[in-house]
């Protein structure tokens, strides 16, 4: 192992616990104190950030984390390329078109109305299927949408299906499935290299350390 920390960026929320679980079964519990968004392992292998899902790609890009545990999903919107070191054993999902239960999903002509938080990945869909979509941007609680009538149609990712159950909504069509990954900014991974090689064989389950 480097003497220093390889610095690791986390995303709030969901994953969170997840990423936190897995370090903790593979020797390198991380315990942030109240409030705060930075921590070391005890054996100070990982410096790791917490920061909020959607500015994580940001953070590695710029190399301020060397490396991230991150959706797909959410790396396709940043439009950044990383390295993508492993699939994690947690978290993927599925981007589905969704809407209203029962719609007559046949019966649209011309352009559809999208709400959604996945813009890039909407706009790129729909131009590659050749379907005109009008697509509006949302941070959160997409469901809202068809409720409320801001569109008909909603891009949004689908675990349980809870969430739109809770809204009488269905899905009308699977797009993609979505992985979390670790990523590394390709720099960084050709400066350390074979410690990122070692946790990457931890994180597997492998004895390395
Ligand atoms: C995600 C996603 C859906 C929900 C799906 O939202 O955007 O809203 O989870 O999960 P389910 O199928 O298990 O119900 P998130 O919880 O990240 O919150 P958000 O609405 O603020 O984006």
């Amino acid at each position: 192992m480097n003497d220093t920390a390889l610095t690791l960026a986390l995303p709030k929320g969901r994953l969170q616990e997840q990423s936190e679980a897995l370090l903790a079964e593979r020797g390198m519990p991380i315990e942030f104190e109240k409030r705060k968004l930075l921590a070391t392992d005890a054996d100070r292998r990982l410096s790791v950030m917490l920061v909020k899902n959607s500015d994580l790609p940001t953070y590695v890009h710029h190399g301020i984390a060397g490396l991230g545990i991150c959706g797909t999903d959410v790396i396709y919107e940043s439009g950044y390329s990383f390295f993508e070191l492993m699939e994690m054993p947690f978290g993927s999902t599925r981007m589905c078109l969704a809407a209203a239960k029962g719609r007559d999903h046949e019966s649209n002509s011309g352009r559809i109305r999208v709400a959604t938080k996945f813009t890039r990945f909407a706009h790129d869909y729909f131009a590659s299927h050749g379907v005109a979509a009008d697509i509006i941007r949302l941070d959160g609680s997409v469901e809202l949408a068809p409720v409320l009538g801001l569109a008909p149609y909603i891009v949004d990712l689908v675990e349980t299906g809870s969430t739109l159950r809770a809204h009488d909504l269905e899905v009308v069509e699977e797009l993609s499935t979505t992985t979390v990954v670790l990523i590394a900014n390709p720099a960084y991974y050709k400066f350390h290299y074979r410690s990122i090689d070692a946790l990457v064989d931890t994180l597997r389950g492998g004895l390395t350390r």
